[in-house]
């Protein structure tokens, strides 16, 4: 393993194992609704894959980018980048993140999609750092709480790196100076 991941937090087969997990209660809490799978770009790219082929019932797609980060700090300010390409109205959505972290990013998120008259809308998380929260926002699928250090891999990144680890690792602090 590099020097630069500190420790393996997730491992593949724990990973497998959460997907399975969370796609049986998904498939089995939609199987009547209109599911909508809204996933984040791009941390969240891996997880939406891998849940994606773990759901039974009929459910579409879609992506949204949005920006919030500065190396590992937010910026507090979300910026849609891309919008999602299919209406929404009348949709159960599920948005699929990578981390639910200060929140700040789902909460608006949540906020911005409710007034496009989807049906229901719930957040479906691999991670959640519930210690760093800032915004009221609690998830309604959680893959594993983790503490709060920063993590990279299967899909999340350090500023732009490490998304292709097969596993979520904590990030070394040499690697961006140490915690602020
Ligand atoms: P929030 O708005 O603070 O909840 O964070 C939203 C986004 O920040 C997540 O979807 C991630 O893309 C990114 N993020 C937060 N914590 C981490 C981390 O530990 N590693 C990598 N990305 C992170
Ligand atoms: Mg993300």
């Amino acid at each position: 393993m590099s020097k630069e991941i500190a420790e393996i937090l997730i491992s593949e087969e724990e990973l497998k194992e959460i997907c399975a997990r969370l796609g049986k209660q998904i498939s089995e809490d939609y199987k009547d609704k209109k599911l909508f799978l809204v996933s984040v770009l791009k941390g969240a790219v891996v997880f939406m894959a891998d849940i994606m082929r773990n759901i039974t019932c009929p459910c579409e797609i879609d992506f949204m980018s949005v920006s919030s980060y500065s190396g590992t700090k937010t910026t507090g300010v979300v910026k849609i980048k891309k919008d999602l390409d299919i209406n929404p109205e009348g949709c159960d959505i599920l948005l699929v993140e990578d981390i639910l972290d200060s929140g700040v990013t789902l909460s608006y998120l949540k906020q911005m999609l409710l007034q496009r008259n989807a049906r229901s809308i719930k957040v479906c998380t691999l991670l959640d750092k519930p210690e760093n929260r800032q915004a009221d926002i609690a998830a309604d699928y959680v893959g594993k709480v983790v503490p709060d250090e920063f993590v990279v891999g299967y899909g999340l990144d350090y500023n732009e790196k490490y998304r292709n680890l097969p596993f979520v690792g904590i990030l070394s602090p040499e690697v961006y100076g140490g915690k602020d």
